[in-house]
């Protein structure tokens, strides 16, 4: 990949993730760095377009797969439009969910293989694969509350809470299984004792 850093945020819906985002970007643009902010499903014009046929609530009868593949094509063009003329030209990327989203949600969630998952994300990919992911630790219950007090619901949100529980089991495994990329950060803490421990792990890597 090229010179910059690549940094992605993963969690359960409601997870935390979206303040302590804004605090990164707040930090490394106070140091100097240019910060490119996305998020999934979406960040380019195509990307967004395809999330909202996902997260339409019309559409409550797609396929696990059709589904996948969607989550999948968006990230490809986000990857080929954002990602990596950003990381070429040394700028540090921050997004907000990427491809564990795809492994928790599709794979472990919906039950898809995960070498099917792996596969077609592999194409989305194109060798793009982030330096370090923080994944938000906290139980869904916790989570989803918080999430549906602060911005009412969406298709995905209403599932059932076993789905959220084989997300959240999902990402722990993920997490297991990549210990050299993806940092757990315990949530169920305050917004600064948890932004304090991401920032120290960024400032390694920054070394
Ligand atoms: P969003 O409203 O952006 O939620 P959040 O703020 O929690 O990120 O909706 C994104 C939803 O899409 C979220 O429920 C997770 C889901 N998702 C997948 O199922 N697979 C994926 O690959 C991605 C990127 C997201």
């Amino acid at each position: 990949m090229g010179r910059g850093l690549f940094i992605t945020v993963e969690g359960t819906d409601g997870s935390g993730k979206t303040t302590q985002i804004g605090l990164m970007k707040d930090y490394l643009e106070r140091k100097g760095y240019s910060v490119v902010l996305t998020r999934e499903p979406g960040g380019t014009y195509i990307s967004e377009k395809i999330r909202a046929i996902i997260l339409d609530p019309a559409n409550s009868r797609m396929s696990a797969i059709t589904e996948m593949i969607l989550y999948a094509a968006a990230r490809a063009q986000l990857v080929s439009e954002v990602i990596k003329p950003a990381l070429e030209s040394g700028r540090i990327v921050i997004c907000d969910r990427f491809v564990d989203s795809s492994y928790a949600y599709q794979g472990f969630g919906r039950g898809i293989d995960l070498e099917v998952v792996e596969s077609v994300n592999k194409a989305a990919l194109d060798g793009a694969m982030p330096d370090i992911t923080f994944f938000f630790d906290i139980s869904p219950e916790i989570a989803l509350n918080r999430r549906i007090e602060a911005t009412g619901t969406d298709r995905i949100e209403r599932e059932d809470m076993e789905f959220h529980m084989r997300v959240y089991n999902g990402y722990k495994q993920i997490a297991l299984l990549n210990p050299e990329r993806i940092r757990v950060i315990d949530s169920n803490r305050t917004v600064e004792e948890i932004s304090k421990d991401v920032i120290g792990w960024i400032d390694r890597l920054l070394k």
